[in-house]
């Protein structure tokens, strides 16, 4: 998949991303809205594993968010199962030297069309911690609506979280 936008290019991951990959997410401001998978401090040779284990995915679902030529981020789906197969969360990153330029919100709104063309899914939703609002902003300009707050569903760093369920659905 490649989605050329205006202020991103949405692509697959290349084996040639790991030095601007550990760049980006080897940030504290970043890794602290994840989940633990995405580790701080983030090294090259966390980006070299992610990258080799991508590599052998017969269909990726995850992909580089592109800016001002080089992978700056990345969002990707991952699609439930069983009766829930219907349904993906998807996420989302950035590294902050990019932030508050509109790049995830033009992404995800692509991503998201994008992925109801693809697969048969009814429903995409995401898990924000309650507090982060940048991600709260980004799904709500993408059209995404709250569904609830799921209340001490989460620990980071030792620190009991809310999380806020938002969806988006085909129709
Ligand atoms: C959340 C994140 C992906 C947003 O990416 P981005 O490209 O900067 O997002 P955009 O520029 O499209 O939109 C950000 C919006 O949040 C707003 N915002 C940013 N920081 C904010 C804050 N502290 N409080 C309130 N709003 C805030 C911006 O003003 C903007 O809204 P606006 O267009 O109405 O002004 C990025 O900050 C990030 O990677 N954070 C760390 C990882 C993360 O949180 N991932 C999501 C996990 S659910």
């Amino acid at each position: 998949m490649r989605l050329e936008l205006t202020r991103c290019t949405v692509r697959p991951w290349l084996a040639a991303d790991g030095n601007a990959l550990a760049r980006h997410a080897n940030n504290r401001n970043v890794s602290i809205h994840l989940r633990d998978r995405f580790p701080f401090p983030y090294e090259l040779e966390h980006a070299r594993k992610f990258l080799d284990w991508l590599m052998v995915q017969e269909q990726p679902t995850v992909w580089a968010i592109e800016v001002d030529g080089e992978a700056a981020g990345g969002i990707g789906i991952e699609q439930k199962t069983d009766v829930e197969r219907i349904s993906a969360e998807i996420g989302y990153w950035l590294g902050e030297s990019c932030w508050n330029r509109g790049v995830v919100t033009e992404a995800l709104q692509a991503v998201t069309a994008e992925m109801f063309r693809r697969f048969d899914l009814m429903r995409l939703y995401a898990l924000p911690f309650a507090d982060n609002p940048a991600s709260v902003r980004v799904l709500e300009k993408a059209g995404y609506v709250l569904e609830g707050r799921l209340r001490q569903s989460a620990i980071k760093d030792g620190k009991v979280r809310d999380q806020l369920l938002y969806a988006t659905y085909r129709s």
